[in-house]
């Protein structure tokens, strides 16, 4: 039934209205479901971003252990990892950020700690070892080089990301 020149019945109208009334009420369910599934697959991961750790002028020969935090997202959350590195320059003069976790079983290694291999890389748990730049000795557990950290210089200052496995 028109009225008043109208081309819309009220069937009509009452059809339209509910079905768009409809359909916004279910937008607002669905969307922060797909939202929530989706989202952290689109969004950029957060792991490429350094964090500024130290100046490079206090980088030496002599590796040195640094602690940083770096905000980091795992899937749907975001927070915030402490991170650890062994920074040094090597026989070339060039930087090197070493991971500290030993890559038999994950224990952490530290430079000089084993007094029959002073310019060592020593992993306490299982008497594992790596050369000065990281390499595993051979005939000692570890059977691959300690990862190395992405890392960039600017302005004086050397900025870490994350540890990524030799040879990857
Ligand atoms: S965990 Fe390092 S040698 Fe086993």
């Amino acid at each position: 039934m028109a009225q008043n020149g109208s081309n819309v019945t009220r069937r009509q109208f009452l059809t339209y209205t509910l079905t768009g009334v409809g359909g916004f009420m279910a937008a607002t369910m669905v969307m922060p479901m797909v939202n929530f599934a989706v989202d952290p697959v689109l969004k950029k991961s957060g792991s490429g971003d350094k964090v500024k750790v130290m100046k490079l002028s206090d980088i030496t020969t002599e590796p040195k252990r640094v602690d940083f935090k770096k905000q980091t997202q795992d899937a749907w959350y975001d927070f915030e990892e402490t991170l650890s590195a062994w920074v040094f320059k090597n026989d070339k003069g060039e930087i090197l950020a070493l991971s500290p976790i030993c890559k038999h079983l994950g224990c952490q290694v530290s430079f000089g700690a084993d007094p029959t291999h002073p310019e060592q890389f020593y992993c306490p748990c299982h008497f594992g070892r790596y050369t000065k730049d990281g390499v595993n000795v051979p005939g000692t557990p570890p059977t691959k080089p300690l990862d190395e950290y992405e890392m960039q210089e600017k302005d004086g200052f050397l900025y870490l990301g994350k540890p990524v496995e030799r040879g990857a």
